[in-house]
């Protein structure tokens, strides 16, 4: 398993590798909020200093996988959803983390059964409570000058597929069953969820 400067280095040489313009300002604009420190979690999946980056890469890694075999099935995806689509959602749909934790001290039990106070992080309240994918997008587009296509952005916004729908909105129930014809959108919600159920599960 790389350590996490591993990480932070992957991520970037990623981001790179997409050629786009505005990657290095973005770069220096996640190191200004904290997102190479910040944990993935408070108590879930990587809930560690440096986990956000780690499960971002873990979510491009699954996100690469799950495009090539897919095209395996169908060969026009590749011409439909680029490597750079697919590296950019994956590795940003979860900026809006980057101050969403601080450091804190919680209760678990020990391998005795008994109650123990361990270092560990806990949500703050976001300056910006506009929802989870939402935040990604407006500190990427607001912050940055990073040129992100339709279909990056609905990745990002509906990265958490059903989880993050609100089934009392007829509305919002359409736009993500519209979102959801770009494969890119299931792509990053299938990588975000294998990332964290399974190459996570033991973190
Ligand atoms: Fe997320
Ligand atoms: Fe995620």
């Amino acid at each position: 398993m790389a350590n996490k400067t591993d990480y932070k280095e992957e991520f970037c040489e990623l981001l790179r590798s997409t050629g786009r313009d505005g990657i290095d300002e973005v770069i220096e604009y996640l190191e200004s909020v904290g997102f190479f420190k910040a944990p993935a979690s408070a108590s879930h999946h990587l809930a560690v200093e440096g986990g956000l980056v780690e499960h971002s890469v873990n979510t491009c890694r699954a996100a690469l996988a799950i495009w090539e075999s897919m095209s395996q099935f169908d060969t026009s995806l590749q011409f439909v959803v680029k490597r750079d689509n697919v590296i950019i959602a994956a590795l940003l749909h979860d900026v809006c983390k980057s101050d969403s934790y601080e450091k804190s001290m919680r209760r678990r039990k020990n391998d005795l059964g008994q109650d123990e106070m361990v270092p560990g992080f806990k949500v703050v309240n976001s300056a910006l409570p506009i929802g989870h994918g939402e935040k990604s997008l407006v500190m990427l587009l607001y912050n940055t000058s990073l040129d992100l296509t339709n279909p990056e952005m609905l990745a990002i916004r509906w990265h958490m597929g059903p989880w993050g729908l609100n089934f009392n909105s007829g509305e919002e129930t359409r736009l993500y069953d519209a979102a959801n014809d770009n494969p890119l959108v299931p792509i990053i919600y299938a990588a975000d969820l294998l990332a964290s159920r399974i190459i996570e599960r033991t973190q």
